[in-house]
């Protein structure tokens, strides 16, 4: 099987379930943040604070293509899909897993995790973070094979429909 790349907002659970299915799967897990932040050689606030979101933007681009055929679980950042590339090459593969929340759930998720600041909004308002998702729904839903719901979920369950759903 190629490669299955987990979507979703900020606080969508990329990286939990990305690392419960990568253990369930024996597939090595590649989290894209994190290969960005290699990359950067900073933070990724730090990197956006001194070169911006475009500049952000055009690398997350580059990591992607670089790994989009690797057999792997690919857990991506939040705003891959504000690149339309990036949107093209995901519509077209049959793993792309948009992990839905609804808005209430996701900036809880975003506002309890201290330790990962998101210049996008980790400072923001509830109204201001709302309506970046809500600006950002389309997308997600476009450029996915499969959607699962993640609202009061339980990781391990999602985990295991989305191992149903593939
Ligand atoms: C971003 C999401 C972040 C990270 C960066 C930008 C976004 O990843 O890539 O802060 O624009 O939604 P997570 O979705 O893993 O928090």
């Amino acid at each position: 099987m190629s490669s299955i790349l987990l979507i979703g907002f900020m606080g969508a659970g990329k990286s939990t379930i990305g690392s419960l299915l990568a253990e369930k799967m024996k597939r090595p897990l590649i989290d894209l943040d994190d290969l960005i932040t290699k990359e950067i050689g900073m933070p990724i606030p730090d990197f956006f604070a001194s070169k911006g979101e475009a500049a952000f933007r055009h690398v997350e681009t580059t990591v992607l293509k670089d790994h989009f055929t690797a057999n792997a679980i690919i857990a991506t950042g939040g705003g891959i899909v504000v690149n339309e590339l990036n949107r093209n090459l995901l519509k077209d593969h049959p793993h792309v897993i948009y992990l839905k929340a609804d808005s209430k759930t996701l900036i809880a998720r975003i506002k309890n995790d201290a330790k990962n600041i998101r210049p996008l909004a980790s400072q923001k308002s509830a109204a201001e973070i709302t309506a970046l998702l809500n600006s950002r729904l389309p997308h997600y839903e476009e450029s996915a094979a499969i959607i699962i719901e993640t609202t009061q979920r339980d990781p391990e369950e999602i985990a295991t429909e989305i191992i149903e759903r593939l």
